[in-house]
């Protein structure tokens, strides 16, 4: 048993500026960052185009509040939006000063791009590696302190609960495959998203919704799961992120008419429109046989040969290479084929906004909770610095529970019940996880993707529900204990299902277009019956779902045009 004052699940930039920001305060508790990889090869490093932050005149706090309230199509809670826009500054200039090498302007001061629906370029960027510099900066800082110790390669198996209180978590040492108990007064879940749903995403492989998974499993509702971001532009076929920054640095949509077709959609904003407008706009083009074809499928054209050699080397060097080495396409003379990729998961577990999930001692931040600033549509940036702004309100909180927590006490027979969970009873089966985990993304990608209809999410639900049958009898093809990644991989189908289940039954109930969530049968927003938030719960069957207001401040729900 691994005893600490604080654990923190996931080391991308939420857990990592999490970890810093109790280190700051607090020399004497004692802090684990457990993670599935390593810290720096977490999912953060992948983030290109940069993060939100009001930092010059002209700009307001009122102006990025209302440009996230609209792009959430109303649903995010502006409570939390407020504060949220007046930390983004504080969190830029805390990463400057701890060494985050920022793209400057010429004089040399901190620069900005544009952002789809922005009404003033506020995206703070380190060229098209912001994620990677950010990580970096924070983990390197993490270094310096004696009391953080780094769990690597620790998958987490369950949380410890009793008493309506964290008591610790349970995850297994990789190396080994010994099941290891991390007795903990608190605990910060970072998780991440549950991008892996899809076949054609953004996210690496590791991205599978455990922390959101397990939670859930273990009692706390997740909220607004039906909403699922798809970015405008990923390289095809792969996936790989083509940056909002492509177009924030002036690149064009094109179909194979040639047409900036986004002027039929949104005249004002074009292909900074937000990505839930662009996204659909793509989408239609396509399937109208407006889109290019290739081996590949149809697919659009990002075209950045206007912008010259220069820039694009000075502002999108890796877009570039990854366009050059993935696609064989060289953006400096002709147009990179994209077509929309699923990209963020909007929901995520419940927490109020300050991070507290209705566990005492548990909080959840980053991408694997739902603080509700994102709403049905995140707007891109607001991300990496919600994992700094909420990742630096998880550790205070953290650390004030902790300081003032009894000791936790190991439930009875948690660790062996949970050795026998996952050594004696998964995977006897003859069934394939991976081919479960192939039919689970083909569904995702057909019928909880853009477009969803009625009849193609309850033929999702079916279809899930059949694979989660299957996976009762599923095979673990390796039966040894070091780095059994067959034992891994199959974990990591089982919480992508009952998270998928949750994902579209969330999506059929709410008979209404909001944001991301577009249903063909209900292509309006109906504020009258479903402003309000998700809230799934686990209940052994299928999810109970119940409803929770949206908060409203300062902006009454009007119709969104860009
Ligand atoms: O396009 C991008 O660089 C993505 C940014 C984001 O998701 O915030």
């Amino acid at each position: 048993m691994i005893e600490c004052d604080i654990a923190i699940v996931g080391t991308g930039l939420a857990g990592m500026r999490a970890g810093v920001e109790i280190a700051e305060k607090s020399r004497k508790v004692s802090v684990a960052l457990i993670s599935k990889t390593y810290p720096i090869r977490c999912h953060s490093v992948c983030a290109e185009g940069g993060s939100a932050a009001v930092l010059r005149e002209g700009d307001s706090f009122e102006l990025h509040e209302w440009d996230t309230v609209k792009g959430s199509d109303f649903l995010a809670d502006q409570d939390v939006v407020e504060f949220f826009v007046r930390e983004c500054p504080k969190e830029i200039i805390r990463l400057e000063n701890w060494g985050c090498p920022w793209s400057r302007t010429a004089d040399g001061k901190i620069a900005q791009r544009a952002f789809g629906g922005q009404s003033f370029p506020r995206t703070v960027f380190a060229a098209d590696r912001t994620g990677f510099h950010e990580v970096h900066t924070l983990y390197e800082r993490l270094l310096s302190y004696e009391n953080v110790e780094f769990f690597n390669e620790f998958f987490l198996t369950n949380l410890a609960i009793a008493d309506g209180r964290i008591q610790g978590i349970s995850a297994i040492d990789l190396k080994n495959g010994d099941l290891e108990f991390f007795k903990a007064k608190a605990v910060i879940l970072a998780t991440g998203g549950a991008g892996r749903l899809y076949g054609f995403t953004t996210y690496s492989h590791q991205v599978t919704g455990d922390g959101i998974a397990i939670a859930y499993r273990c009692g706390i509702p997740l909220k607004d799961m039906e909403f699922m971001q798809f970015h405008p532009t990923g390289l095809i076929p792969s996936g790989i992120l083509m940056t909002e920054a492509c177009r924030g640095e002036g690149g064009y949509l094109r179909n194979r008419l040639g047409e900036r077709f986004m002027q039929k959609y949104a005249p004002e904003k074009m292909e900074l429109a937000p990505r839930d407008v662009v996204a659909r706009a793509m989408w239609k083009e396509i399937i109208e046989g407006r889109g290019f074809e290739s081996e590949h499928g149809p697919y659009i054209a990002l075209d950045l040969t206007h912008l010259g050699e220069e820039k694009i080397e000075e502002r999108l060097p890796m877009i570039r290479e990854a366009a050059i080495k993935f696609a064989g396409v060289d953006p400096v003379e002709e147009p990179i084929p994209v077509k929309p990729v699923q990209h963020y998961t909007m929901g995520g577990i419940h927490t109020n906004m300050f991070t507290e999930t209705p566990v005492k001692g548990l909080f959840a931040v980053g991408e694997c909770a739902c603080i509700s600033i994102h709403g049905a549509n995140r707007l891109g940036s607001n991300s990496t610095v919600e994992c700094l702004v909420f990742g630096r309100v998880a550790g205070e909180r953290a650390l004030k529970f902790a300081e003032n927590a009894k000791e936790p006490e190991i439930p009875k027979n948690f660790i062996k019940e949970e050795e026998s969970r996952i050594y004696d009873k998964i995977g006897k089966g003859d069934e394939n996880p991976h081919a479960i985990k192939k039919r689970l993304n083909e569904v995702m990608d057909t019928h909880l993707w853009i477009f969803r209809t009625g009849e193609g999410l309850k033929e999702a639900l079916r279809e899930i529900r059949e694979l989660k049958r299957r996976y009762e009898r599923v095979v673990i093809s390796d039966s040894s204990r070091k780095f059994n990644v067959a034992l891994l991989s199959t974990l990591e189908v089982g919480y992508l299902l009952d998270l998928a289940e949750v994902v579209a039954m969330g999506a059929l109930l709410r008979t209404e277009s909001r944001g991301a969530h577009y249903r063909l049968d209900y292509p309006a927003r109906d504020d009258e019956h479903w402003l309000k938030h998700t809230l799934a719960y686990y209940t052994g069957k299928e999810p109970r779902f119940e409803y929770l207001p949206v908060t409203i401040t300062k902006w009454k729900p009007v119709e969104r045009k860009y």
